[in-house]
Formats: structure tokens, sequence, C-alpha cells
């Protein structure tokens, strides 16, 4: 049995954690933000919220692109088939959200009428007119969804810490330096 299987590449291995550590910063900020409510204006914190938002928008599209081009190491064969489904499925879940996530966000900013910038340097066109009905109701969607990626992500980390402390395979040398 191959002791050391193949890692993911590391552009693939990078992005991953980079990700995390924007995660990171990205919920301390909408923790510590103050509440958005009709008079709130994009700045302080929500500006940063905003920002970080985009960011992690444009590196998780970058990181898709980068998971459709480039192969994935095969994951060891002792881990059985279910596992191996339901790990693809969350791996799915997870880039789902972090696509959707932002353009809800975003989605909910241009409501707001506000404009959504990469700490502006580029500034993103308006999804929606200001005062849609719609764009509003995704605010609601846009905090119920991060929830949801914690619960997810959570779910992944137990999984990765389960390889790592009980079965004791190398599942999480895959993603390390
Ligand atoms: C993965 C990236 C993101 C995460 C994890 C995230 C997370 C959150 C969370 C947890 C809240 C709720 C804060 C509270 O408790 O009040 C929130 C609110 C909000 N976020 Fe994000 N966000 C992300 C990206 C974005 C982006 C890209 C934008 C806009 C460009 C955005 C705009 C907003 C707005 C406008 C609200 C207030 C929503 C409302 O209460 O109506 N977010 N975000
Ligand atoms: C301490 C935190 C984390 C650890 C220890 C960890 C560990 C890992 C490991 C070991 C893999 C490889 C799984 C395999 O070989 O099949 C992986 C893949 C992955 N992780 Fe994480 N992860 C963490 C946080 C996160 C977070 C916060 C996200 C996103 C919200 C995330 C998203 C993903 C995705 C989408 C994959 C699939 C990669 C692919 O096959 O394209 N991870 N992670």
């Amino acid at each position: 049995m191959n002791a050391s299987p193949e890692k993911y590449d590391p552009i693939a291995r990078l992005l991953h954690w980079l990700v995390l550590v924007l995660l990171i910063v990205q919920f301390g900020i909408a923790w510590t933000m103050p509440e958005i409510g009709r008079d709130s204006k994009p700045e302080g914190l929500i500006a940063w919220h905003l920002s970080v938002g985009t960011l992690i928008l444009l590196v998780i599209v970058l990181r898709i692109v980068w998971r459709l081009t480039h192969a994935v190491p095969p994951s060891p064969t002792t881990i059985p088939a279910w596992q191996r489904s339901l790990s693809r499925l969350t791996h799915f879940l997870l880039y789902a959200i972090l696509l959707v996530l932002p353009v809800i966000g975003w989605g909910n900013a241009s409501s707001r009428g506000w404009d959504v910038s990469l700490f502006g340097v580029v500034t993103l066109p308006r999804l929606f007119a200001q005062g849609s009905a719609l764009g509003h109701e995704l605010g609601d969607i846009h905090a119920l969804l991060a929830t949801i990626l914690l619960i997810v992500a959570g779910l992944h980390v137990a999984a990765a810490l389960y390889h790592q402390f009980i079965v004791k395979d190398r599942t999480l040398a895959r993603m390390l330096p």
C-alpha cells in the first residue's frame, strides 16, 4: 500500500487554506459589525464585510475553475464507498454555498443602493434596483445560508479530525503543505 498518497496540487492546497482564513476574518467582521438596518451606510466594518466578501467570491471562482481543470488525487481505497460519496457531496455543497452566499449578499447590498467594490479598486455592477423587494428578502437568506455554511463546514472539519485521530489514515496530509 502507498504510505504517502498523492496530495492535492499546491495551488489547490493554497486556495483551500486561503478560503479558511478569509472565512474566519469574514465571520469575525459579520458578528462585530453594527446591525444593518434601513438607515445603515456601507462604512467602517460594513464596508470591510462587502470588500472581504467580494474577495472571497473572486477566490472561490478561481478555486472552482482550478478544481474543474485539474485532476484530484484518488482518495485512499481503504475509505468505504459510502464515505467517499458523502465527502464528495459535502465538498460539492461547500463549493455551491461559497459561490451563492456572496452573490446573495451582493444582491441584498444592491437593493440597499450600496455599491459593492473590492476595496475600492473595482466596483461591481448592481444586481437589483434600489428598493427591490426580492433583493431585500435576500438579506435574511444570506444570514441563514451563512449559518448553514458553518454547519456543513463543521461536519467537514469533524470528518477531517475523525480521519486524523480515529481512523489514523493520511487524509489530512493530502491537504497539508
Ligand atoms: C462568504 C462570504 C460571506 C459570509 C460568510 C457572510 C456572512 C454574513 C453573516 C453571518 C451576516 C449576518 C450578520 C448578522 O448577524 O447580522 C451577513 C450579513 C450581511 N452580509 Fe454577508 N457574508 C459574506 C459575503 C457578503 C458579500 C459579498 C456581501 C455584499 C457584497 C455581503 C453583504 C451582507 C449584507 C448586506 C448583510 C446584512 C444582511 C441583512 O441583515 O439584511 N456579505 N453576512
Ligand atoms: C480546520 C479546518 C479544515 C480542515 C482540517 C480541512 C481539511 C480538509 C481535507 C483533509 C481535505 C481533503 C479531503 C479529501 O482528501 O477528500 C479537504 C478538502 C476540502 N475542503 Fe477542507 N478543511 C478545513 C476547512 C475547510 C473549510 C472552512 C472549507 C470551506 C468552507 C473547506 C472546504 C473544502 C473543500 C470544498 C474540499 C474539497 C476539495 C476538492 O476535492 O476539490 N475546508 N479539507
